[in-house]
């Protein structure tokens, strides 16, 4: 397998943090620290955010992501924001399937899957999020789950649709508790929903995927992960909401 083969990217998930004014300045910051980067760049904003963003990102290399969207095209779904709503405004990405979702907001991967179908349909590239638990890690089940994470959210998908989508590997246990995954365990999972890839559509396709590590990724520890032959870059949750760290991993990804 050719590690070149495939795009590196690197996301940084805001999660629920930035007011607009906010944002727009950390863009402003980030655009000259970024502007050489060869991996993706991408931002995941919250809604609020995502119009401001799109401003502030003309001109510069940093690609535009949502953290959610309902499979629904419209109607009765208070609170809900839909796919072509984002595909209209500009939006090139979409997170799916955070283990926040799932755990707060009874995501399962049925819903996962349906969201992701609506998000490929409206010409959305996901960043489809699979992880497992502590108790799953403990109980020996990581490779089983994540398999099973994976076959369910893809069910329907294309071979030629999965061009559009990035599986981000994050164990559960390593998100926002500065606890990473070491590079040989990210690298061992990534390796296993690559194998995953591989087993649904064929080697062509587990080739050219790419599959990101997340989960206290952060300047220090970044070039050690995104070296390993399955990690095609991160996603990046903390250590997004700082531009010059987050340049770093950036960094760290155009190199690895
Ligand atoms: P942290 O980088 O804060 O651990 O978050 C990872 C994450 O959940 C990105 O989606």
């Amino acid at each position: 397998m050719n590690k070149a083969l495939r795009k590196a990217v690197i996301a940084g998930n805001w999660k629920m943090n930035k007011t607009r004014p906010e944002a727009a300045a950390l863009i402003a910051e980030l655009k000259p620290l970024v502007a050489d980067a060869g991996c993706e760049v991408v931002a995941c904003v919250p809604f609020t955010n995502l119009e401001t963003v799109l401003e502030a990102v003309k001109g510069s290399n940093i690609k535009v992501g949502a953290q959610n969207c309902h499979f629904e095209k419209s109607g009765a779904f208070t609170g809900e924001i839909s796919a072509d709503m984002l595909a209209e405004m500009g939006v090139e990405y979409v997170v799916l399937g955070h283990s926040e979702r799932r755990q707060y907001f009874g995501e399962t991967d049925e819903t996962v899957n349906k969201r992701l179908t609506a998000a490929l349909a409206a010409g959305l590239k996901v960043i489809l999020c699979v992880g497992e638990m502590l108790a799953d890690r403990e109980n020996g089940i990581t490779g089983e789950l994540v398999a099973l994470q994976t076959k369910i959210a893809l069910k329907g998908v294309s071979k030629e649709d999965l061009k559009n989508v990035i599986i981000a590997y994050e164990p559960v246990w390593a998100i926002g508790t500065g606890k990473t995954a070491t590079a040989e365990q990210a690298n061992e999972v990534c390796a296993i929903i690559r194998g995953v890839i591989a087993s649904i559509y064929d080697q062509e396709a587990a080739d050219g995927i790419t599959i990101q590590y997340g989960g206290s990724m952060n300047a220090k520890n970044a070039a050690e992960l995104v070296a390993q032959p399955d990690v095609d870059g991160g996603l990046i949750g903390g250590a997004s909401l700082k531009a010059v760290d987050f340049s770093v991993i950036v960094k760290a990804a155009t190199e690895g």
